[in-house]
């Protein structure tokens, strides 16, 4: 392959995420996002949730609903000139560590905001996350068609609560029954909205310059507030700035209605030309591989388990940072030092899973897993480094889990351990105690690790509640600080699966008076791993 054509595929790739809060329509949005990619003829055909998955605990309806979604956790569309891929980022019950993982394996981030809402708190929470690189991030300010909170104080509560400028690209005239359409203060162009169109890609209707007499002619009143506000807007608000937008400073917000389909092809076409094709990425040695380095390597972000009944396999999803992936290529699993031959390696395409022959820096392939592969494993062309960035995170949820026979306490552990690798959820062991505490980050997790042990390891446990607000990795410069703080929070203190010191906090009180009291000591939110 030339690196003229590697170079090509590179700059024509955008790969993000959405994040949202539940119901904010992140799911309705996608729909419109791949109605405008030409992969549904029709919005309407993507699963719903009616069906109500939400809160499911039953196994089999979750396989079931999993052997669904899954066709959705990569999507790859060609939009303009660009070929973009959207990753699912699991949300309501499902949500879990891997919807914080997926974040570290994109380049750019769309946050859907409810606009009679605003800002909420799994939003702000996935916000933080994506701070951890400084990921780009668009604005879709959606439900337009009901009444709204006031844009401009919309965008003031962005910068207060998540610390990022707004640069509005549209502006919303009127909303609710009052929706006429938005202002594209870019184009100088206004569009507006009809109804009843959502199921479709629309013709736009635009009328061209702010000041064309048109727009009095069909707007009526409307068109001279329009005007007023424009001013205001532009006076009060901060205008695009390619590099704040790339460096993570800066938001461009757009309006529209995803359910109406209306302002989603803003969004998309600010996306292809202003977020950032697929990025370099640091190694565990502190250096950076471009993406268009010809030697393949890439990372393991997420492994899903048991995805579709038909096939009972697992699935490690690997983000390509560099170079070609070639159906039967060889590539060396570097934490086991095995090179391995994957001529198998899957796509998520058109709602099904398929192979594929070639995939570039920015794509997602899924690579069959028989229990080796682990979540942060790097995959190169042969070459040793490993690449960093793809943290463990601070369960949320705790609870202490218990046999229903006590004599099989070390297939218990083995499997808790083995799950714990694969980033299914986490387990610590108390210095102090016999217990097993099991930690996630969405509650889904603790059913599926109670069904796995069952099916994989033979062992039936339960759940009993336990009083833990929040863990911490600790760690210190200061070997003997550290065995100081060892013995004297020692009631306070587990063992990882991977046997690394953390702080158990039964309130967030007791985290901060602990933080405060052992200052030469690092409490971390996150681990590498
Ligand atoms: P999520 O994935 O972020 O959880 O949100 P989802 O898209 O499922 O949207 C949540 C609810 O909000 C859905 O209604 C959806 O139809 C609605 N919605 C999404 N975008 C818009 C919009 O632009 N305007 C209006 N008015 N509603 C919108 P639901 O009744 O909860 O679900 P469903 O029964 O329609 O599936």
């Amino acid at each position: 392959m030339s690196d003229a054509k590697l170079h090509e595929e590179v700059e024509k790739r955008r790969t993000f995420a959405i994040i949202s809060h539940p119901d904010a329509g992140k799911t309705t949005i996608t729909e419109k996002v791949l109605l405008h990619g030409h992969q549904i003829q029709k919005a309407g055909t993507v699963k719903g949730k009616k069906s109500g998955q939400h809160a499911k605990s039953d196994w089999m309806e979750m396989e079931q609903e999993r052997g669904i979604s899954v066709t959705t956790s990569v999507m790859q569309f060609p939009y303009n000139e660009a070929l973009v891929n959207l990753l699912d980022t699991p949300g309501h019950a499902d949500f879990s560590e891997d919807t914080y993982r997926t974040l570290t394996a994109v380049d750019s981030c769309l946050m859907v905001i409810d606009g009679a809402k605003g800002v909420e708190d799994r939003t702000i929470k996935l916000m933080e996350v994506t701070r951890l690189r400084d990921t780009p991030i668009l604005t879709f300010m959606n439900k337009l068609d009901r009444d709204i909170r006031d844009p401009l104080e919309l965008l003031d509560e962005v910068e207060d609560v998540l610390k990022i400028m707004c640069a509005p690209i549209t502006w919303p005239i009127g909303s609710g029954k009052n929706f006429k359409g938005v202002y594209h203060l870019l184009r100088d162009e206004v569009i507006l909205y009809k109804t009843g169109q959502g199921h479709r890609i629309q013709e736009e209707d635009i009328i061209k310059g702010l000041d064309n007499p048109e727009l009095d002619e069909r707007l009526g009143v409307w068109a001279e507030e329009l005007r007023e506000q424009i001013e205001l807007v532009e006076g009060a608000s901060n205008p695009f700035d390619l590099e704040m937008f790339l460096a993570g400073e800066l938001t461009p917000v757009f309006f529209g209605t995803a359910l109406g389909n209306f302002g989603v092809d803003h969004m998309l076409d600010g996306l292809v030309d202003w977020a950032p094709k697929p990025q370099s990425r640091e190694t565990d040695e502190g250096s950076f591989v471009e993406a268009d380095n010809k030697n393949f390597s890439g990372f393991i972000f997420k492994i899903q388990a048991n995805m579709d009944p038909k096939h009972r396999d697992r699935v490690a999803f690997l983000r390509i940072v560099s170079g070609k992936y070639e159906k039967g290529m060889k590539m060396r699993q570097v934490r086991t030092g095995k090179d391995v031959r994957i001529s198998d390696a899957l796509t998520f395409l058109a709602g099904d899973r398929s192979h594929v022959e070639e995939a570039y820096p920015g794509d997602i392939i899924g690579l069959h897993n028989h229990g080796t592969i682990q979540i942060g494993d790097t995959f190169t062309a042969g070459e040793e480094f490993k690449f960093s960035g793809i943290p463990n995170f601070a369960p949320e949820l705790f609870r202490r889990i218990r046999l229903k026979d006590p004599l099989k306490q070390k297939q218990l552990l083995k499997g808790l351990v083995q799950l714990s690798e694969e980033g299914a959820v986490q387990v610590f062991r108390p210095l102090i105690s016999n217990d097993l505490i099991v930690g996630a980050v969405g509650v889904l997790q603790f059913d599926v690790v109670v069904h796995r042990l069952k099916t994989e390891y033979k062992v039936e446990a339960i759940y009993e509640n336990i009083n833990v607000a929040t863990a911490r990795w600790v760690m210190s410069k200061d070997e003997k600080k550290l065995d100081e703080f060892r013995r004297k929070a020692e009631s306070n203190l587990a063992l990882d699966g991977g046997d690394n010191l953390t702080y158990i906090a039964p309130t967030m009180v007791n985290l901060s008076l602990a933080e405060e009291r052992y200052p030469d000591i690092t409490f971390t939110h996150t681990r590498e791993h």
